[in-house]
Parts: structure tokens; sequence; C-alpha cells
């Protein structure tokens, strides 16, 4: 199991603290979410500071784009340290997809799309031998701190299945609303990775909050 917290649960005025704080814990990623406030009705923080990121932690990058034309920004977000770029399928337009992944591929970096609660996960099945990472949202996109919604789960077991059916090398990734009991039931569900935020950032013993993830 891969844990991947969410910075935007971090205390900004003390980013590079933080990030040592989750190197000091058993996490290998470091979840990193981008908000423009037009895919999604909130704004959160674009390539620079991923760029001190960058700087700051050898942490895997792990950059979802809740933004719309993903197309626009991706070749700054890759320059500036991300390891992978997760798009959402609700952003592009269904023959960008393919071409997207190719562009972080070139770049030697993973390539991942993401689906919203309310969109079924066949939609990526197509895809799946493109693509690094499948994110299930379990939350609506845009805020940190919201409850798990467990009709992602049938999404994550079908979308394992047809992983496991076609031999693909693509991991399943869930965000929102993950904590030590969610975290189970997403992994018994074929979760690979589990981002979370709140859970984590606001722990008092955040080795002890990324420990009861795995
Ligand atoms: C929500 C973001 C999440 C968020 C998760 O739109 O994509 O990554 O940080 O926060 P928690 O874990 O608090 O639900
Ligand atoms: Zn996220």
């Amino acid at each position: 199991m891969i844990i991947s917290p969410s910075v935007l649960s971090a205390d900004f005025l003390h980013l590079h603290q933080e990030v040592k704080s989750i190197e000091a814990t058993q996490a290998q990623w470091l979840h990193y979410d981008v908000m423009d406030g037009h895919f999604v009705p909130n704004l959160s923080f674009g390539m620079d500071i991923l760029k001190s990121l960058r700087q700051a932690t050898s942490l895997f990058l792990d950059v979802h784009l809740m933004i719309s034309e993903p197309a626009r920004y991706l070749q700054a977000f890759l320059d500036a340290g991300a390891d992978l770029v997760t798009f959402h399928y609700e952003a592009v337009a269904e023959d960008e997809i393919a071409h997207l992944c190719d562009i972080i591929h070139q770049h030697g970096k993973k390539a991942g799309l993401s689906i919203k609660p309310a969109t079924p996960v066949e939609v990526v099945l197509p895809y799946l031998e493109k693509l690094d990472l499948v994110l299930v949202m379990s939350v609506e996109p845009g805020f940190g701190g919201q409850r798990f919604m467990p009709l992602s789960l049938d999404k994550i077991r079908s979308l394992k299945a047809a992983i496991q059916q076609g031999a693909y090398h693509c991991l399943v990734e869930v965000d929102g609303g993950i904590n030590d009991q969610t975290a189970i039931e997403a992994k018994e569900s074929g979760a690979d990775v589990l981002v979370a935020g709140s859970y984590v950032f606001h722990a008092s013993d955040r080795q002890a909050a990324v420990a009861s993830l795995l």
C-alpha cells in the first residue's frame, strides 16, 4: 500500500517542515492538489509552489490536476518536477486522453486519469493500457475534510477486476475521506494508493496516522 498525504491540509506557513514531517513517516508519495476555481469551486496552488517542494524533497510528487483544459498547463507541471500527473476525465475531450498520456510519458513521468463520484468507471477502461494510475474520487473534488462516499467501493472493485483481467500495470488510487476505517474498505476493494489529507496532517502523531493506513 502506498500512502500519499495531501499537502492541501498542511500548514502553508511552514510548508518545508510539513514536508519533512511526512518524510519521517512511511509515506512514499506526496499528493499535490491543483484547483482552478473553474473545474472545481475552489483555488489552491500552481506550479511555482510545486517547484519549491521539488527542491525540498525526494518524495514522489503525485500531482492531481483539478483544472479545466489540463493540456494548457501540463508542460509547466512536468517542468516543475511532478513524478505523476493525473488529470480529470471530465476536463478533457475523449480524443485528447491518449495524447496527454503520451506527452507525460515522453518526459519519463507517470500518467493518471481521475473520475469524479458521478462518473462511471467504465469510461476509463479503454485507456488502461496507456495509464499508470486511475484515481477514483471518493468525495466531490474541491475540498479536504469531506466524508468518504461508499459508492466509490464498487468502482474500485470493478476497476481492479478489469486491470487484473487485462494484466495492465495500472495502479488504483483513492482520494477523499480516507481515515483508518475507510482505508480498510478501500484496501479490501483493491486500492493500491491512498490519498489522505486531513487525517494525516491534523493528526497529533503523523507517523502513527500513516502507519494506521498501511
Ligand atoms: C479533494 C482533494 C483531496 C483532498 C483530500 O478535492 O482532491 O486530495 O486533499 O482531503 P481529505 O483526505 O481530507 O478528504
Ligand atoms: Zn486530490
